[in-house]
């Protein structure tokens, strides 16, 4: 379906000015729509006079539509329908005698000229099916009445009417509670849901011919109520303005346009929203972020305090190959610390793996003695990653950079493990694509053993890294020579949920 600001673009010559009009109206008109309990279609003169638009639509969400197909986008020839003519030429509002037939549906057809900065820009066409018109009860007719109100308004150029209207998708509709306010803030009618909101706020008597805004003072707590200058200008009809309000167990948002003849004001139309449940449940969803986050402390200092038992325990023993062996349990304990301490800040359950892949190289390099020759170098971004995929990958990494610094450069001198000056550096590259993540490690160091076999290799390291990668990630892992004959290159790529 083709959008306003296209059907105007193409069709009419209205300016920019007159779209911002008729986007503020479109913002409002659900309100006239369910009170008049008729479709609203906004016809767009066009631009050689030749006749109208659909520009957009609205139906009633109070009673049943006289529109079933869509007619946004059609064209109506000047003197098809002499209402819309007669509306846009007198800027006056039109209404026929007698209903018109649609596939044997009555409908009641009203136009309402659009008039902005004194001219008339557009035509609302009101639509009611009869079918669906009950007996008038003091509701409809009080809809009726507000609706007639706001489309003289619409005639006047005086609705809509610049506010301060904060855009919650929570706004109040009609149906969840409508008062009509006269001059002086004095309720006249109030709907039956009005009244249950009312009534949830502890208000046990009548709310007809209250002070609205007294009443609700008189109930909320001035703690729970926004400022007096708001208050009042919504509760008094005076403002077309919503503020949130709350008691201790109840939170509403009411909505306020006022009404005007000519200059005067004359009411207002008030709608109130009972948002207790949609509050209650921004609150769970808050304590259970925190939740989260603070589990995901609790077993990062639970990992710290394994590691520091295995590192005492490594420090008893004399034996160098049980004693390295426990050295590296410290690590890799120590890397899914990492992981939890970032997702212990992260909101999500997603963390930035780009700062977690620096700190695992940093600690690789500090652990073993190779600190001041070796550097871990990251090219490129991980970009933010799923906890589970980042768990995973965290200890595929600490393997694969830990191999790198252990196995391509070995100790000169095993006695003393001196392994000389120079500069070495391992590349880290991460190059995210939609649903894929590739890295590869770089190392130039002496390069893997001849003859050596990854897939016969049944060393703990690489089998830990192969089934991660391969089962747990769903990805494919490779070794092989770097590649410019020097060291060795392992490159990982894993495909990730696309989100
Ligand atoms: N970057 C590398 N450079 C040279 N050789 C490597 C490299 N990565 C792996 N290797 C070779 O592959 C072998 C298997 O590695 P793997 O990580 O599985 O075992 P490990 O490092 O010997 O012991 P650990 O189980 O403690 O990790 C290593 O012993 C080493 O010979
Ligand atoms: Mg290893």
């Amino acid at each position: 379906m083709p959008s306003l600001s296209e059907l105007v673009r193409v069709h009419t010559d209205l300016d920019d000015e007159d779209v911002r009009w008729l986007h503020l109206l479109l913002a409002d008109w659900q309100i006239i729509a369910d009170l008049s309990f008729a479709d609203l279609v906004l016809w767009l003169p066009d631009q050689e006079q030749r006749g109208f638009w659909a520009g957009a639509q609205m139906r009633p969400t109070t009673g049943p539509t006289a529109y079933v197909d869509d007619v946004v986008g059609s064209f109506v020839p000047a003197g098809r329908r002499p209402l819309l003519d007669t509306a846009y030429s007198t800027g006056r509002l039109v209404r026929e005698g007698d209903p018109e037939w649609r596939d044997d549906v009555p409908v009641r057809v009203e136009s309402i000229p659009v008039r902005s900065a004194g001219r008339v820009i557009a035509v609302v066409a009101r639509n009611t099916n009869l079918m669906g018109i009950r007996t008038p009860s003091r509701l409809e007719l009080s809809y009726l009445e507000t609706a007639a109100d706001l489309t003289q308004m619409i005639a006047e150029g005086s609705f809509p009417s610049l506010g301060q209207r904060s855009d919650h998708a929570d706004s109040p509709r009609v149906g969840d509670g409508f008062l009509r306010l006269d001059g002086d803030g004095a309720v006249v009618y109030a709907s039956p849901n009005a009244l249950s909101v009312y009534r949830r706020l502890g208000l046990s008597g009548d709310l007809d011919g209250t002070s609205l805004a007294d009443v609700t003072r008189g109930l909320v707590p001035p703690l729970r109520r926004p400022d007096e200058e708001t208050l009042s200008a919504v509760l008094s009809g005076r403002g077309n303005r919503d503020t949130e309000i709350g008691a201790a167990e109840v939170s509403l948002i009411v909505r306020s346009i006022p009404l005007r003849r000519g200059a005067d004001h004359v009411g207002a139309v008030v709608l109130v929203r009972d948002v207790t449940d949609l509050r209650r449940r921004d609150r769970e969803l808050v304590t259970k972020d925190a939740t989260i986050r603070e589990i995901h402390h609790r077993v990062k200092n639970n990992l710290q305090t394994v590691a520091a038992l295995l590192r005492l325990q490594a420090r008893r023993i004399a034996e160098p190959a049980a004693r390295s062996a426990l050295e590296e349990a410290v690590r890799r304990v120590g890397s899914i610390a990492i992981v939890h301490e970032t997702l212990s800040h992260s909101v999500e359950g997603h963390v930035d793996f780009d700062d977690i892949a620096d700190r695992l190289g940093a600690m690789v390099t500090e652990v073993s003695s190779v600190g001041e020759r070796v550097r871990v170098r990251r090219v490129g971004s991980f970009g933010r990653l799923a906890s589970d995929v980042a768990n995973a990958l965290a200890m595929v990494l600490t393997e694969l950079l830990q191999n790198a610094v252990e196995h391509g450069y070995p100790p000169l001198d095993e006695s003393t493990g001196d392994r000389g000056a120079g500069d070495a550096e391992i590349a880290l590259t991460a190059r995210r694509a939609p649903g894929r993540l590739r890295l590869t490690i770089d190392d130039d160091g002496v390069g893997l053993p001849a003859g050596f076999d990854p897939d016969l290799s049944s060393s703990l390291g690489l089998s830990i890294v192969r089934t991660l990668v391969e089962s747990e990630l769903g990805g494919q892992l490779d070794l092989g020579p770097g590649l410019r004959g020097r060291g060795t290159r392992v490159a990982v790529d894993v495909p990730l949920a696309r989100d």
